[in-house]
């Protein structure tokens, strides 16, 4: 038999950053370095957007820190990790190795530490080619006033992520009904993009120990039960900000999921808990995507970035007249 090899060109731009292709993994689900090397090709990816790391080491939260939820997984690490100096010193160079284009996610629980985080990042070398800005993360201590739940403060933590000298990418949390202004706030800033969307704010109680479960007590919803979730956040998003990349993350696990965001509006999109079941699942879902396209006639990614709109548009229209 003759296979047919897909001829798509799955190339996307985010603001000045060009990826080969438009999938990459979701900060917190890929480890800080190579961990998913031996399951899949970094460098096949369309980037590695590594854990979000503070500006010195951070020991997270106590556990249990993670819960299987029906359709997906709530936790609660408390952004562990080494801090962005023994990152670049021990964890970046094996994954530069692999070829790969590195995203690096910072968090801080000030400005400040934003700043400070950013800074650090400022002599990294150059296959760091964005720094994604954890405006979101549900794990903090003072959980319901997220930096991403006030334009004001998405615009400060954006505009102190400068001192990276990359590109930033924001991302927003869906845990507030003003997601499109906090969007516009970042992008107001100096975000080239925003990743959309976070995890939602959950909580499992364990009824033996009539107690919150995770360590934490609250945590970050993740998975498929949240897909509808985020593709509903990314079309909003893109339909008020439309010249605005969004990389949309939410419960892709197969590339219709991915094909899902980008109708919506995505430029890119994040591959995040399926990779715990599966390691290879951001690699097994560009291959679905490519080969989906291909089966659609679909020439270039690109055409698919926001088409569910134009009917969406009219149905709205029809529905209010
Ligand atoms: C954590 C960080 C996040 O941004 C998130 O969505 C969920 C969990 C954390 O490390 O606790």
């Amino acid at each position: 038999m003759i296979r047919r090899t897909p001829t798509v060109d799955l190339a996307t731009t985010i603001g000045s950053l060009r990826l080969p292709n438009p999938v990459c993994t979701a900060s917190g689900t890929a480890g800080h370095g190579d961990e998913l090397a031996r399951h899949l090709d970094p460098a096949g990816l369309g980037a590695v957007v590594v854990k979000s790391l503070h500006a010195g080491p951070w020991p997270g939260n106590p556990a249990p820190r993670v819960h299987a939820t029906p359709a997906g997984m709530l936790n609660s690490v408390g952004l562990q990790g080494p801090g962005v100096e023994a990152w670049l010193e021990h964890d970046l160079p094996p994954l530069v190795a692999t070829g790969a284009r590195v995203v690096a996610s910072i968090w801080g629980r000030t400005v400040e530490e934003f700043a400070a985080a950013a800074s650090l990042l400022a002599d990294a070398p150059p296959e760091v080619v964005a720094v994604e800005v954890n405006a979101s993360c549900p794990n903090l201590e003072d959980r319901r006033n997220l930096f991403a739940h006030s334009t004001t403060a998405t615009g400060e933590v954006v505009d102190a992520a400068r001192a990276a000298g990359r590109p930033l990418w924001a991302k927003l949390s869906p845990n507030t009904p003003e997601l499109p202004e906090m969007a516009g706030a970042a992008s107001g800033a100096g975000a080239e993009a925003v990743t959309v969307a976070n995890t939602l704010l959950g909580m499992v109680i364990d009824v033996e120990a009539r107690r919150p479960l995770l360590g934490a007590g609250r945590g970050g919803l993740s998975g498929p039960a949240i897909r509808p979730v985020a593709v509903r956040a990314v079309f909003d998003v893109h339909a008020a900000h439309p010249g605005l990349p969004i990389i949309g993350v939410g419960g892709i696990a197969n590339g219709e999921d991915a094909v899902q965001f980008l109708l919506a509006g995505a430029t890119a999109v994040q591959v995040g808990t399926a990779t715990f079941a599966d390691p290879a699942a951001p690699a097994r879902v560009l291959a679905d995507l490519a080969g989906w396209c291909d089966r659609h006639g679909v020439r270039e990614v690109a055409e698919l970035v926001g088409a569910a709109h134009v009917v969406q548009g009219s149905a709205d229209r029809e529905e209010s007249g």
